[in-house]
């Protein structure tokens, strides 16, 4: 590894605390030139530390450039975010792990972009991923659960990454049905799920999980995208540390999919959950129907009584408020 490496790992670990020199080149085997270069090296990519003449470095709070050696410190998993790739820029952060997955990517191997130049978002839209705002996060599974247990990737992965947010922001997380993330009434996340089923055992071979949060800035999106969707510093004020968001998601990721199919998280995605209960129009295969959104039954499928009395259970598809609840 390089000393450059070594010294960004070395001050992540100290967690928000001042490194000496002398003690990061004891602790690397190196001279103390060679930690002052390293952390010069560090500066003009961009990394924002902090020297303290008399004690040492410390990477600044305000440090918003994403790296693997600042999510690695914070990491608490077996395997999710083990191997971290992190992107200037890409398309996709999804499609760049379904290549990976294809060539053999190992379970819970995660793909990080600072800025996507297409994001993709459900049913065939785009998602904004502008530059040095966001979390645009993909993460290689291998599950060994069933296609039943599989259908609930998407509803337990919008559990953990609400509960991701709400430990960093402290401001509460709805969830609108099937995986948007919503806060005050506007979108901060999307949740795209993608999967390849092997033709053998006919059981899922890999799926990339593709979770989009817009977490810095206030003037981020244009007039008519700022109407559905926001940020997390727009609503709290809290400038959450991107590098953060990432290893407490991934965190939250591993212990919520670890136990997906004890199906605990389904209280906690009915509590969560802002369309039951409300009149609501939904696009069903195309078809345009309304009825009032009655619930979350156990496969996470939203619970629509129709206008004409009948009930019926939505698997996937979209569905949106008649009008905007009012609390
Ligand atoms: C949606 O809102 O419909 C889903 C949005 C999913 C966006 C994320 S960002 C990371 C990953 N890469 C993509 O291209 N899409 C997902």
């Amino acid at each position: 590894m390089k000393v450059k490496s070594q010294v960004l790992s070395a001050l992540a670990e100290a967690r928000g605390g001042v490194i000496s020199g002398a003690c990061m080149a004891q602790k690397l085997g190196v001279s103390r030139n060679a930690v002052w270069k390293a952390i010069k090296a560090l500066e003009e990519e961009g990394y924002a530390v902090e020297s303290h003449p008399s004690s040492g470095y410390r990477l600044s709070k305000e440090n918003n450039r994403l790296s693997e050696e600042i999510i690695s410190a914070e990491l608490e998993t077996k395997a999710f975010g083990r191997k971290i790739i992190v992107l200037d820029e890409t398309d996709s952060t999804n499609n760049y792990a379904k290549k990976l997955s294809a060539s053999g990517a190992e379970h819970g191997t995660a793909v990080i972009a600072d800025f996507q130049t297409s994001g993709k978002g459900r049913l065939g839209r785009s998602f904004v991923s502008p530059k040095g705002t966001g979390v645009y996060m993909s993460v290689i599974i291998r599950p060994d659960f069933s296609m039943e247990t599989a259908r609930l990737i998407t509803s337990c992965v919008a559990c953990a990454s609400a509960e991701a947010v709400e430990s960093l922001c402290g401001e509460s997380v709805d969830i609108k049905w099937v995986n948007d993330l919503y806060m005050n009434g506007r979108k901060i996340c999307g949740i795209l799920t993608e999967a390849s089923l092997s033709m053998e055992t006919k059981a899922l071979d890999y799926a990339v999980i593709g979770i989009g949060i817009n977490v810095l800035g206030k003037d981020v999106f244009d007039e008519a995208l700022s109407k559905i969707a926001t940020t997390i510093e727009a609503e709290t004020a809290v400038k959450i540390s991107r590098n953060s968001l990432c290893a407490v998601l991934l965190n939250k990721l591993e212990e919520y999919l670890g136990k997906i199919g004890e199906r605990d998280f389904l209280a906690e995605y009915r509590r969560r959950e802002i369309l039951t209960g409300n009149p609501i129009t939904a696009n069903v295969g195309g078809v345009q129907i309304t009825g009032k959104a009655m619930g979350i039954d156990d496969n996470a499928e939203l619970i629509v009584q129709l206008d004409d009395g009948s009930v019926k259970s939505l698997s996937s598809g979209e569905a949106n408020l008649c009008r905007i609840k009012k609390n």
